[in-house]
């Protein structure tokens, strides 16, 4: 599998991850996260080659091949996980690009590892990259990685997509390394945001930082790009919202076996009247809190029933030696044992909480179970989860408490959208939600689907790829 590559997908995750059991044994599983579920079903329809980490420590993997995807690992050691991965990555840029909702630690050893670990990236992706080959990077983890690429190969056509919110400049200007990391992106031939506002922060700080002279015209919505000239080569900057495999996620909500499954979940959660339902990587952004304090207000007033009402919420392990993360951890297990200690009964906690990840079948199931679902992010560069919700939502029952905070709430906007730190208002929703007359549920569901099913993640990569200029597209 020595042959060149034609269109190559560089992202710090592979889609799947080495799994190690105690006993030495190992299998590939799903890559947890937003841009694994939105690329992978894209990338596998076009067969191309996906670069980046197969997810743990000093393991030296050989290129191989899943499904007609062919995955070129990169290898991490344990300093390197620590200082590039949990550090810089995500205690430096994650909480700084989400407004700062926890403190991003300033490190320059951590910093030092980001700048060799996108060398390393940059090199292994020249290294299987066909001359004139499309290559699109993906995320805040590599955001070195275009201009690192440009100096070695030329002849490659770069794309860089960020996936979580591109921050405002007053926030940006705190990094040490800012005019490092704009002049990184600047070696893409289109770099790529969510919203126009993320564009627009970038079109600035190229002019700021690296004194150059970009376009001055709003961007719009996978139109009118901004244009930044470094030396004679355009850089176009635009935002492109991301999105799911909607028709997917549509027919497998229709299959026999997971409606049984829905059915199944509702008679084990002891067929309440109401199922709440929250699903969320275990992140401060996600506003798990936010939710729980909610519902544990309108318990405490009596608005709501424990009888009645019954929440879900299903949280996937995420960066678990990250302290900031270990902190929160602690914070929503409290809270969720409160509710159950105060409004539970035996065999009918209120809150079923499980810090686990199901497979794909069986979240459709639950979102088919959910009357809310209820999505409260203090910060999101787009959130997916909500989209996937109304995906499955083919029977128009359910409903949507969004925030305003998230990327997707300026396309949902048939959804209940709440200011998340307004705990009045978000409580004021979730009664609304529960309460809704099924006409008026069914009104908005038919909305918001309408939206999810013409904006799927094929449209997304289709306008980024052709504004792009790029030949992957078949
Ligand atoms: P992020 O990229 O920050 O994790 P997104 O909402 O954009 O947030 O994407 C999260 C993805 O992970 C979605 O595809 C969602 O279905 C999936 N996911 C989140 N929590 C779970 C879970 N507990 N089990 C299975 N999948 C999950
Ligand atoms: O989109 C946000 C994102 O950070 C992706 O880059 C990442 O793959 C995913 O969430 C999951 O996070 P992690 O790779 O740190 O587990």
């Amino acid at each position: 599998m020595n042959s060149g590559a034609d269109f190559i997908v560089v992202a710090n995750r592979l889609p799947v991850d080495l799994d190690r059991a105690p006993d030495g044994t190992q299998r590939w599983k799903h890559s947890p996260g937003g841009l694994v579920s939105a690329l992978e079903p894209f990338l596998r329809s076009r067969k191309g080659a996906w670069v980046g980490w197969p997810g743990v420590a000093d393991v030296d993997v050989d290129e191989f091949e899943d499904e007609g995807l062919r995955l070129s690992p990169v290898t991490l050691s344990s300093t390197e996980v620590r200082d590039y991965y949990e550090g810089f990555s995500n205690a430096t840029l994650w909480p700084l690009y989400h407004d700062v909702v926890e403190a991003p630690v300033f490190d320059r050893a951590w910093w030092d590892s980001y700048v060799k670990v996108n060398h390393r990236f940059a090199e292994a992706t020249a290294a299987i990259a066909e001359p004139g080959a499309t290559v699109w990077i993906q995320d805040y983890q590599l955001q070195l990685v275009p201009a690192l690429l440009r100096e070695q190969r030329p002849d490659l056509r770069i794309g860089f997509f960020l996936h979580i919110p591109f921050p405002p400049v007053e926030l940006f200007m705190q990094l040490p390394w800012r005019s490092e990391i704009v002049r990184g992106l600047l070696g893409a031939d289109l770099v790529g945001f969510h919203r126009p506002g993320g564009a627009q922060n970038f079109l600035w700080l190229a002019r700021r930082l690296v004194g150059l002279e970009p376009s001055r015209a709003a961007v719009g919505v996978r139109t009118r790009p901004g244009l930044i000239h470094v030396g004679d080569r355009p850089v176009r900057v635009g935002a492109f919202p991301i999105s799911i495999d909607s028709a997917g996620l549509d027919g497998t909500a229709r299959k026999r076996d997971v409606m049984q499954r829905a059915q199944q979940i509702r008679q084990d959660l002891g067929n309440p009247r109401k199922i709440l339902l929250g699903v969320d990587r275990l992140d401060y952004t996600k506003g798990i809190d936010v939710r729980l304090y909610a519902l544990q207000e309108l318990l405490i007033e009596g608005r709501i029933d424990p009888d009645d009402v019954t929440m879900v919420q299903l949280a996937t392990p995420s960066r678990e030696r990250v302290e900031h993360y270990q902190r929160m951890r602690a914070g929503i297990e409290q809270v969720v044992s409160r509710i159950n200690g105060e409004f539970g009964r035996v065999g009918h906690p209120v809150v079923h909480y499980l810090h686990q990840s199901v497979d794909r079948r069986e979240l459709v199931a639950f979102f088919s179970a959910a009357d809310v679902m209820v999505v409260t992010p203090v910060r999101d560069g787009m959130n997916l989860v909500c989209k996937e919700y109304v995906a499955c939502r083919h029977d128009l029952g359910g409903t949507l408490v969004l925030s305003e905070f998230a990327g997707a709430a300026a396309e949902l906007t048939s959804a209940f959208l709440v200011n998340p730190h307004d705990l009045d208002g978000v409580k004021n929703a979730l009664h609304a939600a529960l309460m809704i007359d099924p006409a008026e549920g069914r009104r908005r569901m038919r909305a918001l689907r309408r939206q999810v099913l013409t904006h799927d993640v094929d449209r997304w990569a289709r306008s980024f790829l052709e504004a792009l200029g790029s030949q992957g597209l078949n």
